[in-house]
């Protein structure tokens, strides 16, 4: 087994897991510890699409080399490689697609929200081509989530996201080809299919495949979440909070939201506060709130609630003994919760009818029933506040400042105070001169066989030295918080230029200076790095493919960032994976991607001027990275 040095670099975790350890308690990493990696699975070359197989190709010519079907080793690796993206886009089109349903019903009075946002309403309802001269804001909220269900539904045409949120270069590129989804669920569907035994054997054929479940993950997943979030829940402006496991509050009822979607989460935020007084009856000091994971990244954005943890480290905050309910929707909710809950007092509340664990408790989420949802869960946390084990208490005194939200709109509006007439000038002046040489976004997770946030941390400060410009999501943004990448201490791994360029615009705002690098959000809300890239190519007038950015995902686990990676790569951005994508076994499916074919043949970076990048380690992945940065900087006729 790995020491708790070797499992991650923060310190919280190592003290909760050494707790973990003394008390017998298993978790992910020591369950990583124990499996040894299938050298089949782990290549992409084993398939088990039917009742004749499973049948696993030697890459290495020995053996069989096609499946009983008949099915090639570069068919195998392709349609496996397809199946991940499709589980990666599925569930953030449903995402998309619940927010789309809880919009309908608050604008019809059925469910209890409001709109936060009706000026990013009027926005988006424009950008959709919806009337809204002269209506109210509930009936343009409607047709604003017609219009997204719609992006379920049809059968001919665009997605309407597509058209909406896409850079116009790359829409005519995917037209073109034949890429454009018609509508989401069509696509999923197809995409299953496609892959289901006695389909497509074509392994080309296939990976444009993944191509279009890139984009339905870009436009039904990542854009419409985010833009019918802010219209809901209020687009984020930039916000002070606390991370790391020290945000727990032994005085306090402890409740964490784990998961992605913030229906459930907003509420809970509202019904934490209104119940305090029976959380004082109950001989508390008060409800103190926590997030893991995106839920914990979408109420850091709007609300500053702070952040207790990351993915890999998920069971660790029940270690802390104080935790009266861990709360979970969808996405990344590790089952072994359960096991670590049944340790101490922590009740597991399931909320949403298709994502359930044995032995937690479920209680029913709609958005017509979410005040009585949240209600019922802070209650049920407050009736376990008093079965709280005193000698099974031990918070880690262990957090960080860090600044979040940083929206597109709070970036514009910021540098608006350098260029009021031209917000986007100064950034665009500094990435022509040189004093910002790139714009690398980070992006994905953390993975419980990776050592935790070392890859993240690595790729971050090394880029930032080099004076790329640093955005992030998901559980990656919550590494490089933790380690001061996200307040003014950091600063001191930028280079001179970037450094210069974040404390002048931090200057104009008030503030000593922007933080090195800018958390933009949970990881549906990748679709605001895109977004800032369409606005920054529009202007230059350039596909985005030829803009001197990068995405980088050094510790994925998730199938998602395989999708959303490949919704970049479409755009024709250079994409790093720190993680094996798992399709090692076929070199044709492996060139392919990373654009290494030699023959002419097509490869991703000949189609689309982007190729991927996978690189285990973090300073190799960024010399990569700032390689490419370079190619295209000069392409620009830009220096290097
Ligand atoms: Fe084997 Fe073909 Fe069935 Fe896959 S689909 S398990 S390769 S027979
Ligand atoms: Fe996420």
């Amino acid at each position: 087994a790995r020491t708790v040095e070797e499992v991650s670099m923060d310190p919280a975790v190592q003290q909760l897991l050494t707790k973990a350890r003394q008390e017998g308690v298993e978790t992910a990493f020591d369950r990583a510890d124990a499996h040894t990696a299938c050298g089949f699975g782990a290549t992409g070359v084993c398939c088990n699409h039917c009742l004749e197989g499973p049948c696993r190709i030697a890459p290495n010519g020995k053996g069989p080399q096609r499946g009983i079907c008949g099915a090639s080793l570069d068919t195998i690796v392709a349609r496996n490689f397809l199946m991940k993206l499709t589980e990666g886009a599925a569930p953030h089109a449903e995402h998309g697609r619940e927010v789309a349903l809880a919009l309908l019903e608050a604008a019809e009075g059925k469910a209890p929200y409001e709109i936060r946002d009706p000026q990013k309403l009027l926005r988006v309802a424009d950008g959709l081509g919806i009337e809204t001269h002269g209506r109210e804001v509930n009936e343009i909220a409607r047709a604003v989530a017609l219009k997204a269900l719609e992006d379920f539904q049809q059968q001919t045409g665009v997605l309407n996201w597509l058209r909406y949120r896409g850079q116009k270069k790359s829409v005519a590129k995917w037209e073109e080809l034949g890429l454009l989804p018609v509508n989401a669920h069509l696509e999923i569907a197809q995409s299953v299919t496609r892959t289901a035994m006695g389909c497509d054997a074509d392994p080309l054929n296939l990976l444009l495949g993944g191509l279009r479940m890139g984009l339905v993950d870009g436009y039904s997943g990542l854009h419409m979440s985010t833009d019918l979030q802010d219209i809901l829940f209020g687009t984020p402006t930039a916000v002070k909070a606390e991370y790391n496991m020290g945000v727990l509050d032994a005085k306090k009822i402890n409740i964490a939201v784990h998961g992605h979607l913030p229906l459930l989460s907003e509420k809970i935020v509202t019904w934490a506060k209104q119940l305090r007084h029976e959380a004082l009856a109950a001989g508390s000091e008060g409800i103190n709130l926590v997030g893991v994971c995106c839920t914990g990244n979408e109420l850091l954005m709007r609300q500053g609630v702070p952040v207790a943890t990351s993915f890999s480290s998920q069971e660790l905050v029940i270690v802390s003994g104080v935790l009266e309910a861990m709360v979970v929707d969808v996405q990344c909710i590790m089952p072994g919760i359960q096991q670590v809950a049944e340790c101490y007092h922590t009740e597991i509340i399931t909320t949403l009818p298709y994502v359930k664990i044995p032995g937690a408790n479920h209680v029913d989420f709609h958005p017509d029933n979410a005040d009585e949802a949240a209600q019922a869960i802070v209650r049920r946390a407050i009736a376990n506040y008093g079965k709280r084990n005193p000698d099974k208490v031990a918070i880690p005194t262990v957090k960080t400042e860090a600044y979040a939200g940083f929206s597109v709109e709070q970036i514009v509006g910021a540098l608006s105070a350098l260029n009021e007439q031209n917000p986007l000038a100064p950034l665009l002046d500094a990435i022509v001169s040189g004093q910002i040489r790139g714009v690398a976004a980070i992006v994905g997770c953390t993975n419980p066989r990776e050592q935790q946030n070392v890859g993240n941390v690595a790729v971050a400060r090394e880029l930032l030295k080099h004076n790329v410009l640093v955005v992030a999501t998901g559980c990656s943004a919550h590494s490089l918080a933790k380690h001061d990448l996200m307040n003014e201490k950091g600063l001191e791994y930028c280079g001179e230029g970037l450094r210069a360029v974040l404390k002048a615009v931090g200057n104009a705002v008030g503030m000593e200076s922007l933080p090195p690098t800018l958390h933009m959000g949970s990881c549906v809300d990748n679709s605001r790095p895109a977004d800032l890239l369409t606005t920054i190519a529009d202007t230059l007038d350039v596909h985005i493919g030829q803009l001197p950015v990068v995405g980088t995902c050094p510790e994925t686990h998730s199938p998602k960032a395989l999708s959303i990676g490949t919704y970049f790569l479409a755009h024709g951005v250079d994409v790093h994976v720190g993680v094996s994508p798992q399709v090692k076994g076929s070199e044709w499916v492996t060139q392919t991607l990373t654009g290494d074919r030699t023959d002419e043949e097509l490869n991703l970076d000949k189609l689309f001027g982007g190729k991927l990048i996978y690189e285990t380690d973090p300073f190799l992945a960024a010399q990569k990275m700032l390689d490419r940065i370079d190619l295209k900087r000069r392409a620009l006729g830009l220096s290097v």
